[in-house]
Parts: structure tokens; sequence; C-alpha cells
């Protein structure tokens, strides 16, 4: 089993340290939750797990199938089996989704298999059309530019599309739930709960807890200036949604600044 261990984890931007300490180990199988207040850090703790050349690791380590992956380029992770859903996906015109998974697919499987020819055209076609079905999309989005024109919650779907195509081992989903509507959210987890077993381990970031009743977490974590500060199992979500942050911010802050 392959799990993602991120211990004493510092992160600055421009500057200013933003993740203060950060430990979690998720392992393969399992689904964490991570929720708190906005500016607390959880896309920067995203950002940084995946590689974003702007995000300076000032000290700690993140180890993944037995490497600092401190140490490898945005890619490289993913080929590991990293994958990052956006919270705020890019437009990518003049590249289709269709090309641009199939390309991200033979990545992958070539970096398991240096033998490996890439997926045959059909084969490819017909496994994006499933997907495509499970997700509710319609076909002609394979042809389209990737996330180009998309509304919100197409460019949440096609997150999902590109997890389902590369069946990475370690997932993080930052708040792919919002901007769907009630029926893509259930779509969409879904979707993620197919994907779900022994071989996925998930890191979903989140504001609400209501995407929680469809992707059930193993654990739950609150974030708060950096940091997670508190941990528990799906009730501290519901505890969340009825008390808010406040109570955290007693215990935690103390006269202390913290985001
Ligand atoms: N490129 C940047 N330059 C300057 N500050 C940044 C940059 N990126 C992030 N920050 C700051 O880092 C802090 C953490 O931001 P981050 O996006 O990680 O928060 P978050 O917990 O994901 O919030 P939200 O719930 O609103 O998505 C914020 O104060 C943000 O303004
Ligand atoms: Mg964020």
């Amino acid at each position: 089993m392959s799990e993602l261990v991120i211990r004493d984890l510092h992160v600055n931007i421009e500057g200013k340290e933003i993740i203060k300490g950060f430990n979690l180990t998720i392992s393969q199988g399992e689904v964490h939750a991570i929720m708190g207040p906005n500016g607390t850090g959880k896309s920067t703790l995203a950002y940084t797990l995946m590689g974003h050349p702007a995000y300076e690791v000032t000290s700690g380590e993140v180890w993944f199938k037995g490497q600092n992956i401190l140490e490898l380029e945005a890619d490289e992770r993913s080929r590991l089996g990293l994958f990052l859903a956006f919270q705020y996906p890019v437009a990518i015109p003049g590249v289709t989704v269709a090309n641009f998974l199939r390309t991200a697919l033979n990545s992958r499987r070539k970096a398991v298999n240096p033998e490996d020819k890439g997926i045959p055209i059909p084969e490819f076609r017909k496994m994006l059309k499933e997907k495509m079905d499970i997700l509710r999309m319609d076909h002609s989005f394979g042809g389209r530019y990737l996330n180009e024109g998309f509304s919100g919650g197409e460019k949440k779907r096609a997150e999902i599309l590109q997890m389902a195509t590369l069946r990475p081992e370690i997932a993080i989903l930052d708040e792919t739930d919002s901007g769907l509507d009630i029926d893509a959210l259930r779509i969409v987890s879904e979707g993620v709960n197919a994907l779900r077993g022994p071989e996925l381990g998930v890191l979903l970031i989140t504001h609400y807890q209501r995407i929680l009743n469809y992707i059930k977490p193993d654990f739950v974590h609150v974030m708060l200036g950096g940091k997670i500060v508190e941990s528990g199992g799906p009730d501290l979500a519901l505890h969340l949604e009825e008390h808010g942050y406040e109570w955290v911010r007693e215990k935690y802050e103390n006269g202390m600044t913290v985001a």
C-alpha cells in the first residue's frame, strides 16, 4: 500500500509563511476531508503537494512510494500517481479534452511500464465515452478545448473525468463541490465513489458537509492557520456545519495570530 506522508511541512508564498507545520498521512483506500476557513492555506497545501513552482517549501518532507516528492517536478508527481483537481481549473485553448486526456494517460502508462505503446485510439474512445456517461457529460466535450467556455460545474466534472482517466493512487480534490448544482453534486460524487477502493486515497478539501453525505470520509480534519488543529470522524463535519469555526478559533488562536 502506498501512503502519502506529509511531515512538518512549512510553505512560504512571496516570503510569507502560509503552511505552518502541517502533518498528515493518507493511505490508499482512505478518504480524508479537510475543512477550514477561507485563506487558511488549503489550496496552498494542494498546490504544494502537486509541485506548483511558486510555492516555496522552507522545511518538512512529503513522502510517496519511497521518494521525497518535494524533489520532483509536477509532471513527475503526476506520473507517480498523484492527482489534483483544481479549485479553479484553467482553460487550455487549442487542446481538446480527448487529446489532453490521451496524452496524459499515455504518459502515465509509460511511467508504469516503459514498454507501453500507448492506449489504442478505439479503446481510448470507448473508455472516454464510458467515463463521460458516468459523469453524465455530453460526448461532444471530448472535442472541445479543455475548460474553454465550460460552465463552473462543467469544469468540475472535467476535473473528475481526468481523475477517472488517470486513475491516480492519491487524489487531492480542492473544492470539487463548489459551483455544482444539487444534481451535479450527486453525479460527480458518484463518479468519485465509483473510483473509490483500496487503490485510491483521497484528500477532499471542502467548505460544506453536504458532499460528505455522498463521499463518506474516514477522517475529517480542521485546518486553521496553516495546520491541522482538530481531527475526527464524519461527526466533526456535522459539528462544524452547526457551530461554525468560532469554537476552533477560541480553542487554538488564544491571542496568537493565525489566519
Ligand atoms: N500567489 C500568492 N501571492 C500572495 N499570497 C497568496 C498567493 N497565493 C495564496 N496566497 C495567500 O495565501 C493564503 C492562503 O490561501 P489559500 O488559497 O491556500 O487558502 P484556502 O484555505 O484555500 O482558502 P479558500 O477556502 O478561500 O479557498 C491567503 O491569504 C492567500 O491570499
Ligand atoms: Mg482554496
